[in-house]
């Protein structure tokens, strides 16, 4: 069969979807680039937000209007990943009823789910529940060679913060073997990568006999010809001198830390069941701040949830402003069915968490504004990711602490280091002009 997929959610998904197509390709089936040319559209979907299953549900009924209006044959329907391990056959019964439901830990599965979905014979055609020992294996050759390749270390989440939907849908924390992950690692080498992102809801709460994420960070930047090591999400929890010594000390690791905050408020952290409070969590900041040249943090917040008093909301705004992420994720609290949250009252109104949340993006993007003012005229080496969209002659590159650069004027090929002088700002990205090729790496090199 011909296949589309299509992918919500985090990156843990991405990493899913590509590990998806192997297992299609093996079964004889083949991958397409527009749903229109699809046999089967299979939606990896997301359920950390209402809004984000809202999302999913409303893709599901215009994909099957296109295919009616289109007069094509019926498409088949499949959704997979978090909504259809929370769902599971409650999906059968939405309208524009799916055709295919497959959870988290039973991609292995979907061949013979895409079988029934086309004999039409099996009548519940579901497979979800958690499995302890299966961990997927993207293929390589699934990935743009230069472009860093996700590799998912472990699956799952045993924090509990009370909000969030993840660690139902994805399943207790279930480790790959250190030996499996290198040896993944050592394969996309061998195939021509030469960064990684390690993946995992918790990344640095990994733990194997005799391991923890600092060591097989050690570990894996051991592997030849790997230049660049990154990895989200870290929790302020698991992240300790070893770990901020393991990045300040090894080359390869690059200098950024995404580490979620949620809020800035000890109250509310308390009631989220975060485990920290907020003098923790800038105690992080400032160590990774002396120890680590360079280095950039990026962050996710929450506004609105139970409780949350404009008081709790003022030091959100605060903690945001002590920072200085170079990207903040900031989310209006959304109830999610069966999270420890729900017991209490949603008693934020909903005009109050709108006001919230565009209060902390403008924060935000003063910060960014400061930051990016601040960078022009330094000299950085950055990597060359790909050909930049809407500008002919210009190329997007990233620096070792994950900052976007725009290149102009530059036919460098994805791969390159080059090096680029910063001459301003366009949203998110920095702009920038070819100063040489570069022989350094890491980020800023001079500051004229
Ligand atoms: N494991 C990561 C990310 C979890 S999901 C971590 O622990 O930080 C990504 C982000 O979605 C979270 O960091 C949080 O900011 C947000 N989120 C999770 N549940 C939410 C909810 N119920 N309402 C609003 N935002 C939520
Ligand atoms: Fe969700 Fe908390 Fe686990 Fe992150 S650490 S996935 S926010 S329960
Ligand atoms: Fe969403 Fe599941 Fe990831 S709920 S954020 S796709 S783990």
């Amino acid at each position: 069969m011909k296949i589309f997929i299509e992918t919500y959610g985090c990156q843990m998904n991405s990493y899913d979807s590509t590990a998806i197509i192997g297992i299609l390709e093996n079964a004889g089936h083949s991958i397409v680039k527009l749903p229109k040319d699809a046999d089967a559209v299979l939606i990896n979907t997301c359920s950390v937000r209402d809004h984000a299953e809202h999302k999913i549900l409303s893709r599901i009924g215009s994909l099957r209007i296109k295919q009616r209006r289109a007069n094509r044959p019926k498409q088949i329907i499949g959704i997979c990943g978090c909504m259809a391990e929370r769902l599971g056959k409650k999906l059968h019964e939405v309208s524009h009823r799916p055709d295919l439901i497959a959870g988290v830990d039973q991609y292995d599965q979907l061949p013979q789910l895409l079988e029934n979905a086309v004999s039409g014979n099996v009548k519940v055609n579901v497979a979800t529940g958690h499995m302890d020992d299966v961990h997927y294996v993207a293929p390589v050759e699934a990935y743009p060679v230069n472009n860093s390749h996700l590799v998912t270390i472990h699956k799952g989440c045993d924090y509990k913060c009370t909000y969030c939907i993840v660690p139902s849908t994805r399943g207790p924390q279930r480790e790959k073997s250190p030996l499996m992950i290198l040896d993944e690692i050592k394969n996309i080498v061998d195939q021509g990568g030469r960064e990684v992102t390690l993946l995992g809801q918790n990344v640095t709460a990994y733990s194997a006999p005799g391991m923890n994420f600092a060591k097989l960070v050690q570990q894996v930047s051991k592997i030849k010809n790997l230049d660049r090591i990154r990895f989200l999400t870290s929790h302020p929890c698991d992240i300790d001198d070893e770990l901020i010594d393991t990045i300040a000390e090894l080359d390869s690791v690059c200098p950024w830390l995404h580490i979620p905050a949620q809020s800035g408020s000890d109250r509310v952290l308390k009631r989220m069941k975060r485990y920290y409070k907020v003098a923790d969590y800038m105690r992080i900041i400032e160590q990774a701040r002396k120890k680590i040249p360079d280095v950039t943090f990026s962050g996710d917040f929450i506004v609105g949830f139970p409780g949350e008093t404009d008081e709790d909301f003022r030091q959100t705004v605060q903690l945001m402003r002590d920072v200085r992420y170079d990207q903040a994720f900031c989310f209006k609290y959304s109830e999610r069915p069966g999270t420890p949250a729900c017991k209490m009252t949603d008693d934020v109104p909903i005009e109050i968490k709108k006001e919230r949340l565009a209060e902390l993006l403008d924060v935000q993007e003063e910060v960014w504004q400061n930051i990016t003012k601040d960078a022009v005229g330094e000299i950085w080496s950055v990597v060359v990711e790909g050909e930049a969209r809407h500008s002919e002659n210009s190329v997007k590159a990233r620096s070792a602490n994950n900052r976007k650069v725009i290149v102009d004027g530059t036919e460098s090929q994805p791969g390159d280091l080059i090096s680029v002088q910063i001459t301003g700002s366009n949203g998110s990205s920095f702009l920038g002009k070819i100063v040489s090729a570069a022989t350094m790496k890491g980020t800023a090199d001079v500051n004229i």
